[in-house]
């Protein structure tokens, strides 16, 4: 029988998968996770979206009978969520003791540990399904943190108690934050690194509803030279549009316009036009809000739009 190479190649590249939400969750579950209520309906409103869902209670899983994923509330809201189909909830893990300033920097033992405190929740009745590490490093240069980064990687994904709790193939998300030299990264085959995390609204406008966007102002104002412009001038130019699968694209502080030179109003039309560019590209997952990770019903970026959108440009 003859091969035929050109015809295979050529279903490859048609059958583009579609990009995920990666959703960073950083809210409380008030009234027994019916703050949640609104994810939930994002979820059941496009089944054919499948949604990562970042769990952070405080910078990990929290400690104690009443903090973090021991309270009751947010086993209440972790069950919600994860009887959900197109959902999967990652436990949120940070390694950096200086917020992101040095990296890979929490011992071993307490990253671990963390790790093994959110597949405890899986006996409490909360499906989860792997890791999201929080100011992941950003710089091959250092051998140190590519060691400690492919540990952490093997362990989620292969030891036998996490695979046991997690499922087969664990999921393991790296957030840089931003681009750098992020290779070797890659290379480790993490489900998806954030490499490009940023704000939509001029700094004029930034920092004063909650929506994480720095006030001094030194950050990427995204897709401020027309939609895919970010992807294409910063993103790409350091990670190589080969790893775009692999890539998340988060842009929080939708609101304004990001001017002044494309000069973009936050409308939901911009919002088609900026979440079909990044579904075009080929990046893995996505996620854009009108505020930050604390508050999601805020127009026109709700959570609900966005997933309605997303989906939209995936049908596409
Ligand atoms: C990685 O794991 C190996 C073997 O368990 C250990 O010897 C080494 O210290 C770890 N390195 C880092 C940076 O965590
Ligand atoms: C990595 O992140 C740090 C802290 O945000 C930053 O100062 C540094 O420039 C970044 N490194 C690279 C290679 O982008
Ligand atoms: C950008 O557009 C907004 C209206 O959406 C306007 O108020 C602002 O002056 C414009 N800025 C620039 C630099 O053109």
């Amino acid at each position: 029988m003859m091969m035929k190479p050109t015809l295979l190649t050529t279903l490859a590249a048609t059958t583009a998968t579609a990009t995920e939400l990666l959703l960073p969750l950083y809210q409380y579950p008030a009234d027994n996770g019916g703050a949640w209520q609104p994810i939930e309906d994002a979820l059941t409103a496009n089944p054919s979206l499948t949604a990562k869902i970042i769990i952070n209670p405080n910078n990990g899983p929290g400690e104690g009978p009443s903090q973090g994923i021991n309270d009751p509330q947010y086993e209440a809201g972790g069950k919600l969520l994860a009887a959900h189909a197109n959902a999967q909830l990652l436990g949120y893990v940070h390694t950096s003791t200086d917020g992101g300033a040095t990296r890979c920097t929490v011992p071993w033992a307490d990253v671990e540990a963390d790790i093994r405190t959110w597949a405890t929740w899986v006996d409490a009745g909360v499906a989860m399904r792997g890791i999201f590490i929080d100011e992941a490093p950003n710089n091959s240069v250092n051998p140190e943190c590519e060691a400690y980064m492919q540990n952490l990687t093997t362990l989620i994904r292969t030891d036998a108690e996490l695979v046991e709790k997690f499922g087969p193939q664990p999921v393991v998300v790296f957030n840089p934050g931003g681009t750098g030299q992020l290779q070797p990264y890659y290379e480790m085959e993490p489900d998806y690194i954030v490499a490009l995390e940023t704000c939509f609204t001029v700094p004029e406008h930034a920092g004063g509803d909650y929506d994480q966007c720095p006030a001094t102002g030194v950050y990427e104002i995204y897709d401020h030279d027309g939609p895919g412009s970010s992807i294409d001038n910063v993103l790409f130019p350091s990670v190589g549009e080969a790893n775009a699968a692999r890539t998340a694209v988060l842009v929080h502080g939708f609101h304004h316009f990001n001017g002044p030179t494309a000069n973009l109003t936050a409308t939901e039309a911009v919002l088609e036009e900026l979440v079909g560019a990044v579904v075009q590209r080929g990046i893995g997952a996505t996620f854009f809000n009108t505020r930050g990770y604390h508050a999601f019903e805020d127009e026109p970026a709700t959570i609900g739009v966005v997933a309605d959108v997303l989906n939209a440009a995936n049908a596409a």
